[in-house]
């Protein structure tokens, strides 16, 4: 057989053209400095922002997460103990943006700012893994919020009331009863069927595990996840811990209840959301921000601190019904410096969220709790997220309470009063007690739309302002014994129609009768 020379030589240099090198040199690279839980890498030209990355020293491997991409170096969040890992160390490439596992498994259990469960009752069926980073759905997937997200406390379901899929702020100072309201709202989602996700960050370990007792001595872990990163989680925990919560949160929303993906005839879930604190996360944000050598901004924040927080509440939206109609509301914490809104980060969440509640020390310390300040608080759904009922008796209780205040600053001088003066403040004075209520007992709608209907219709203006906790409890007691189709009519019914007004005014005012001959009677009659 002839061989020709010209044409080995052509099968040669098909097959140089046609060799294609599998060795990537940009998918490993080599940690050049460790240290305060940051690692700078060379050699990883193509790693993605947000990337998981794998580094590959003495022991078990550890993760890292790609933060800071560089010319020539990456900046890496090392997830983990970062005692194992040296200069010289190889790091690796993943391909995958980092995400948590998430599922209906989850629900009832307590996981770390990775998903990982920490309450020793074993391991957790994933359903899926999800990044911890989404595009929020844009605006032809959403829909205008529209059910109440009621949270069972009289002063915030009347006043600044919550919608499913809305993001309302919870703000104050330190011990003002921020916890609280959040706790309160998830015991009161024990029969809607919404799953609460609470996120303890940067919290004391003691303090989560006080939530965690309290919602299983209410009932309220079977429908909750705690995803927790305590004070002592290294500072990338703590800014990863909402994100988590999120991405758990988000797979009930686009999920229905038997797993598949919502749709039009496939109902999503609903979620809600608390992040017990941002301040915290925004904390955790500076310090690993300035350990990359980001410039510093604003009370040393980056620039970037506000898109952190609006990229993680955009995430919360209600579903158009093509979508499954699920919802994801968001309550965020912000821990104030003595009442100071102005600052960096309460200013920025202030903006990003459709609404605040205000918790105010002085109020707290005079006894009036929850200690919300009714007259700067606002929510900007309002109406739309409350039912008919309470509707029409909550337009009468702002404008009365609204008179209360500007009266109330001017009777302090003690000048004569008229008597139209005098009336307005004494009502003030007992609508103010009405809306007290004390913690883990949150109230169904259609008793806080009885107890105000009562108050704003003048049944407590003679009843002592130090009996008026008394007579509303013992009101719902008598309505409960002697009239409970007439609450259950309002519940099912959602309006308080002209016959219920009826019925409940001779209800309430044969219990008055009773409440009031009782109060005259000398005591141990
Ligand atoms: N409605 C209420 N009635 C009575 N006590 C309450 C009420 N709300 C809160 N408290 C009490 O006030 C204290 C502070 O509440 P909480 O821990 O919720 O405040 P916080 O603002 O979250 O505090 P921190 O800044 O420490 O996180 C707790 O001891 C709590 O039991
Ligand atoms: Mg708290």
């Amino acid at each position: 057989m002839d061989i020709r020379a010209e044409e080995i030589s052509r099968i040669i240099r098909s097959q140089i053209e046609g060799f294609d090198a599998q060795v990537d040199v940009a998918e490993v690279g080599t940690v050049i400095s460790v240290g305060d839980g940051i690692a700078r890498a060379y050699g990883l030209e193509k790693a993605m922002a947000g990337e998981l990355l794998e580094f590959s020293g003495k022991g078990d491997s550890v993760m890292g997460l790609a933060f800071n991409l560089e010319e020539d170096n990456v900046g890496i969040i090392i997830l983990g103990s970062s005692n194992s890992i040296k200069e010289g160390d190889t790091v690796k490439r993943t391909g995958k943006i980092m995400s948590v596992p998430v599922g209906p498994q989850f629900v009832g259990r307590v996981v770390n700012a990775l998903g990982m469960p920490i309450d020793g009752k074993g391991p957790i069926a994933a359903a899926a893994f999800n990044p911890i980073e989404r595009i929020a759905p844009g605006i032809v997937d959403r829909k205008s919020v529209h059910e109440p997200m009621q949270t069972g406390l009289k002063s915030i379901d009347s006043l600044i009331p919550v919608g499913r899929g809305q993001r309302e702020l919870i703000i104050g100072d330190r011990q003002t009863g921020k916890t609280a309201v959040a706790v309160d709202t998830i015991i009161n989602q024990r029969e809607t069927g919404v799953i609460c996700i609470y996120v303890a960050i940067g919290q004391k370990a003691s303090t989560v595990a006080q939530v965690v007792k309290t919602l299983e001595a209410n009932d309220a872990m079977k429908h909750t996840i705690i995803v927790s990163a305590t004070a002592s989680d290294p500072a990338p925990m703590l800014f990863l811990a909402p994100m988590t919560g999120a991405a758990l949160g988000e797979y009930f929303m686009h999920h229905g209840k038997d797993g598949q993906p919502a749709s039009k005839d496939n109902a999503g879930g609903h979620v809600l959301c608390v992040y017990d604190d941002l301040s915290k996360q925004a904390a955790a944000y500076r310090e690993i921000s300035l350990l990359v050598r980001r410039p510093p901004g604003r009370e040393a924040y980056p620039g970037d601190v506000f898109y952190l927080h609006s990229r993680l509440l955009e995430r919360a939206c209600k579903l158009s019904d093509e979508r499954g109609a699920g919802s994801l509301t968001a309550l965020p914490v912000i821990e104030t410096q003595a009442g100071d809104v102005s600052a960096y980060i309460p200013t920025n969440v202030i903006s990003i969220t459709d609404g605040q509640i205000f918790l105010e020390s002085d109020l707290f310390n005079a006894g009036v709790r929850p200690a919300v300040n009714v007259g700067i608080s606002v929510s900007r759904v309002g109406g739309s997220a409350q039912i008919k009922a309470m509707k029409s008796v909550a337009g009468t209780i702002k404008l009365d309470l609204a008179q209360y205040r500007e009266l109330a600053a001017f009777a302090q001088f003690g000048s004569d009063l008229d008597k139209a003066t005098q009336a307005q403040l004494n009502r003030g004075a007992r609508l103010v007690e009405i809306l007290k209520q004390g913690q883990y007992q949150p109230m169904p709608v259609e008793k806080q739309v009885v107890s105000i209907w009562a108050a704003t219709n003048g049944y407590v203006d003679d009843v002592p302002v130090a009996k008026v906790r008394a007579f509303e409890s013992e009101m719902i007691a008598y309505l409960d014994v002697n009239a409970p189709e007439l609450l259950r009519g309002i519940k099912e019914s959602k309006t308080l129609s002209d016959d219920a007004k009826a019925q409940l005014k001779t209800q309430v005012a044969a219990f008055k009768e009773s409440f009031v001959a009782s109060l005259s009677a000398p005591a141990g009659a």
